[in-house]
């Protein structure tokens, strides 16, 4: 094949949302039934991803950030602890740090990958560390067995502050899943793994309700996750008792207002978008997108400048969320050509991602890039290809011979 073949393509977008007349349906719905905030909608979405995941209570929240964020002062993270996340993520995973007044410690990647380097994450581990937060970037789950062990092992370390501290009496281990929903662990979607699996569902997710995120309560016992389901969206909703459409109730108008709380519920109208994507989401979304990275994976394999990352490895699978390619030999400026060259083709595609200490605040407070060699060999000659629904056979056919043409002709 060559470009003539694929003269009259249409624009690629990086990862348009799957919206049909299924999900248009159930958001009029909700639009016709006079309740737009949370409430039914939401409240079966979260019961639906919870029989999905077969993990403890759902809490679907209006992002990734501020459900976590929240968990965070659930569990009484403040100034003088420190928070283990990797230096490779997006800034979310380290300003909600930020804002509870807590240290950001970053970890660089493994080398030749984009997860956190298990081993210096062990490292890091003192008294300080209240909290984990690996990423499953690009939908990658990380070896969930060695984090919660290793936090076991060494819980001598650990020095509790409040009482959920000292009944836990070890790190807590939140997982950013905000790019894996539906990957699998041991066979089964991730989300049940560690205390607090926390997914987004933000417009460019694989999964997604426009904004939005969810988290699933995974304490072992005594804790009852249910009550904890209960402190945290009381949190979500201004320390208020009653949430809006309890208050419709008869006789229910009075609330109470406990701690000053936040608010960062999910909306009905968000929820329905996730509750058709629900159904079909393991049945052909996920295959679909397997299929795609499947295909680009097949298509670069004979070249040796590219280096493509493995989507299965042992017990751990994919929820195919990005198709990072990298290529040998390419700096920053020559990545950045490409994505130049494929823009002007109309193929969006994306970096995945900047390294934190790269960035002007995270400098500013002291993080040194080169501290982090790994991250930025990983950053410098990456670039993240179209993968969604909707894209074509022949659309991705269309990107391979335009990438595979660029970088013979630009080594
Ligand atoms: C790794 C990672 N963590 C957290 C987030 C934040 O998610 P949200 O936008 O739902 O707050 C993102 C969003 O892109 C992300 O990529």
């Amino acid at each position: 094949m060559n470009n003539v073949t694929f003269g009259t393509m249409k624009p690629i977008p990086f990862s348009p949302p799957r919206i049909d007349e299924k999900t248009i349906a159930a958001v009029t719905e909700v639009l016709r039934s006079g309740w737009i905030t949370t409430g039914p909608k939401t409240r079966d979405l979260e019961k639906k991803i919870q029989q999905y995941i077969g993990g403890g209570p759902v809490l679907c929240l209006n992002a990734w950030t501020n459900a976590v964020e929240l968990v965070l002062r659930w569990w009484g993270v403040g100034p003088g602890d420190e928070v283990i996340i990797p230096a490779y993520t997006y800034a979310a995973t380290a300003n909600i740090v930020m804002h509870v007044g807590a240290i950001p410690v970053m970890i660089d990647c493994a080398p030749d990958s984009f997860l956190i380097d298990l081993e210096k994450m062990a490292n890091a581990i003192n008294g300080k560390t209240k909290v984990i937060m690996p990423v499953d970037f690009s939908g990658m789950p990380v070896d969930y067995d060695f984090v919660m062990n290793c936090v076991k092992e060494k819980s001598n370390l650990f020095e509790p502050k409040n009482d959920n501290q000292k009944l836990l009496n070890r790190i807590l281990i939140i997982s950013d899943a905000a790019h894996s929903f539906g990957a699998k662990y041991n066979g089964q979607p991730v989300g049940a793994e560690v205390d607090v699996a926390a997914f987004s569902f933000h417009a460019v997710k694989n999964f997604t309700t426009a904004e939005g995120g969810a988290l699933v309560f995974n304490l072992p016992a005594p804790f009852d996750n249910s009550a904890i389901w209960k402190q945290i969206n009381i949190k979500a909703l201004h320390g208020q008792t009653k949430d809006a459409l309890s208050k419709t109730q008869a006789g229910q108008w009075q609330y109470d207002i406990v701690e000053p709380g936040f608010k960062c519920n999910m909306t009905d109208l968000q929820a329905a978008i996730g509750w058709v994507e629900m159904d079909r989401y393991e049945v052909d979304h996920l295959p679909r997108r397997k299929a795609i990275v499947e295909q680009y994976a097949k298509g670069f394999a004979s070249f040796n400048w590219a280096i493509v990352s493995q989507f299965q490895v042992g017990n751990r699978e994919s929820s195919y969320h990005l198709f990072p390619l990298r290529i040998k030999g390419y700096d920053e400026n020559k990545r950045n050509d490409l994505i130049t060259f494929l823009a002007e083709k109309g193929i969006s595609t994306n970096v995945h991602f900047q390294p934190l200490p790269r960035l002007s605040y995270y400098k500013s407070i002291g993080f040194r890039e080169e501290d982090y060699p790994q991250a930025f060999a990983q950053f410098e000659n990456e670039i993240s290809l179209p993968v969604y629904f909707d894209l074509e056979e022949a659309q991705v056919a269309w990107i391979i011979q335009e990438i595979v043409d660029y970088v013979n002709a630009h080594p």
